[in-house]
């Protein structure tokens, strides 16, 4: 394939053509059988990379980290609140400091804007690894996942349930309509995506043959699905007195054994993570003592259960960042 991400930054997949973030779940896969093989790969020696978090991470930090380690380069971790960014020092004067020092970076945070400004004056590939509107890399694991369970992507049923208008599920539209799946958007109205974004997908839904709809009847919009994907409720960033509303607008859209039995008979569970599937968690024992809900967005039965895919999914990121980095840095 003539793709060529060298230089690019990687912001939010509208910004990708299909046959991009194909190669890049391509490359990831070659990447996974390197892993996999015990193959030393550290293909970018000499290069350096920055990672910054303004809101908490397990996966994608440790999957930012493992994978420029396995490249072979330097990694600098920054956390919440121990840089001057934002506070002491603007976000143009940070990313063209930032920009001096490493190859690379990545930003973790709030808004969509300052990622984008981040790339705009860094003049170095930067990676959003989760902003309140979208989540890239999540994606290319995710539907890296699918394809693994089966085959190829076209035509699949790929139903999200839960708040459709938080970041993981803008990103899962634009993506399903990137790569000609079906998608679903299965939640009360008030919680469905913007309408503006709604409209782009199902534009680019009709070049790549395939639909976007919402439905927010469960077991009408979960029948005969592939996929069936949950996220938490209440996203990073939301104030805690959500958590009473988003219950009571969320309950009835649990992925629970009945509807995971709606769906084709191969079809699989996926969740970004974390989830609050059991109390093992002191907000999930908070939310629970209050509301009396000890398993959320699913039931710990399908979690656990033989159609869960999370943990293919969540190795599955680290995968298919070192594709990311690997492309754009190369
Ligand atoms: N899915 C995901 O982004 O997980 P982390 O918040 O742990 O990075
Ligand atoms: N929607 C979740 C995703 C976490 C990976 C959040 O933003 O908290």
């Amino acid at each position: 394939m003539g793709v060529n991400l060298r230089g690019r930054s990687f912001l939010k997949l509208l910004d990708y053509t299909t046959e991009e973030i194909e190669y890049l779940m391509s490359l990831s896969e070659n990447f996974k059988d390197l892993k996999r093989a015990g193959t030393p790969h550290k293909y970018l020696e000499g290069k350096n990379i920055v990672l910054l978090f303004e809101k908490t991470s397990t996966r994608t930090r440790c999957s930012f980290e493992v994978a420029g380690y396995d490249l072979g380069m330097g990694v600098t971790y920054l956390d919440p609140g121990s840089s001057q960014m934002g506070h002491k020092e603007s976000i143009k004067d940070t990313a063209r400091v930032l920009g001096r020092m490493y190859d690379g970076i990545e930003y973790r945070g709030f808004s969509q804007e300052l990622v984008e400004d981040l790339a705009k004056y860094s003049g170095v590939p930067v990676w959003n690894g989760l902003t309140d509107m979208f989540h890239p890399t999540q994606m290319i694991a995710d539907f890296l996942t699918v394809k693994e369970n089966f085959g190829q992507l076209k035509g699949l049923k790929f139903v999200y349930l839960g708040d459709a208008r938080n970041n993981v599920a803008n990103s899962l539209m634009i993506a399903s309509a990137k790569l000609g799946v079906n998608f679903v958007g299965c939640c009360p109205d008030e919680l469905k995506p913007e309408e503006s974004l709604i409209e782009e997908a199902k534009k680019i839904a009709k070049e790549n043959r395939c639909t976007i709809e919402f439905e927010s009847d469960v077991m009408k919009a979960t029948k005969d699905a592939h996929v069936l994907y949950t996220d938490i409720w209440v996203s990073m960033g939301e104030p805690a007195e959500i958590w009473e509303q988003r219950i009571k607008q969320l309950k009835a859209y649990q992925v629970n054994k009945e509807v995971m039995d709606n769906a084709d008979e191969d079809a699989i569970f996926l969740h970004c993570l974390p989830s609050f599937h059991n109390l093992e968690t002191t907000t999930a024992v908070e939310v629970n003592d209050k509301f009396n809900i000890p398993e959320m967005e699913v039931t710990d039965e399908v979690f656990e259960s033989a159609k869960s895919k999370v943990m293919d999914q969540a190795e599955n990121r680290m995968h298919t960042i070192k594709a990311v980095m690997y492309a754009t840095l190369k």
